[in-house]
């Protein structure tokens, strides 16, 4: 239990809970492909996943716990990190220059996670659509600030997510390092399969925003 509260226990806890992280960007994309099926598809998705809101609620709960987890710990390595570059004995300008690395992209996704839940989760939460006829596939396309029909927020969330990407990949390379007990061969691996989580998922959510702007999905 001691080790949990730990420098390493601490990293473990930002490592675990940011591939959990990970695999529900990986879910979350899923859903999201429906989009290119067609409104009656994608619709009738969201009205499944609303039929089952207690189950979808609890999964809430926990993808709050696991974020909580990922970004306090991170805030605490930070806060000892930075007390430790500040002792004259130690050398640690390498570890605090890629924490604030982190802290920074860090803080850009924390910004995209609360305009996208302001907007998209909360008009689906709250059922706020226009008129009767407006369906939640329509809500993704309206042409208005916070939604993906509307230019300027669309490359507000291209550049998040690529902030996403960097953060990402910075993530598994730094989880890598510190956890690097396995065989050379068996890390560059595990860092060229990370690639599906910092590359290619990153890139299918701008080809669907670039899908939306362009009239593909329309
Ligand atoms: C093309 C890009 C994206 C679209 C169209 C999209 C769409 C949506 C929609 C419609 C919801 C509301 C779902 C509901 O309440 O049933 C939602 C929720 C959410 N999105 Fe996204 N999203 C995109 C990208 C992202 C990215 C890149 C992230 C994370 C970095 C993200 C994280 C979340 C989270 C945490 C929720 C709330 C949890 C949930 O209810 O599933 N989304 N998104």
């Amino acid at each position: 239990m001691k080790f949990l509260f730990s420098s390493l226990g601490k990293k473990l806890q930002i490592a675990f809970s940011g591939l959990l992280l990970c695999f529900f960007l990986m879910m979350h994309l899923i859903n999201n492909m429906a989009l290119f099926i067609g409104p009656e598809v994608f619709n009738k998705m969201v009205a499944t996943l609303e039929s089952i809101k207690p189950i979808i609620r609890v999964m809430e709960a926990g993808l709050l716990i696991i974020l909580v987890m990922h970004i306090g710990n991170a805030l605490q390595l930070t806060f000892l990190n930075r007390k430790a570059s500040q002792n004259k004995y130690s050398n640690q300008k390498t570890s605090s220059l890629n924490s604030r690395t982190m802290a920074v992209s860090g803080t850009i996704v924390l910004l995209f996670f609360i305009i996208h839940l302001r907007y998209l989760w909360y008009t689906y939460q709250a059922h706020l659509f226009i008129d009767e006829n407006e369906t939640y596939y329509d809500v993704i396309l309206r042409n208005d600030w916070g939604y993906l029909g509307h230019t300027p927020t669309a490359i507000f969330y291209i550049l998040a997510i690529m902030f996403i990407a960097f953060h990402i990949k910075h993530g598994f390379q730094s989880a890598l390092k510190t956890f690097g007990v396995l065989k050379q061969s068996r890390i560059g691996f595990l860092y060229g399969l990370s690639f599906i989580f910092w590359g290619f998922i990153p890139a299918m959510f701008i080809v669907i925003i670039i899908s939306i702007q362009t009239g593909i999905i329309n």
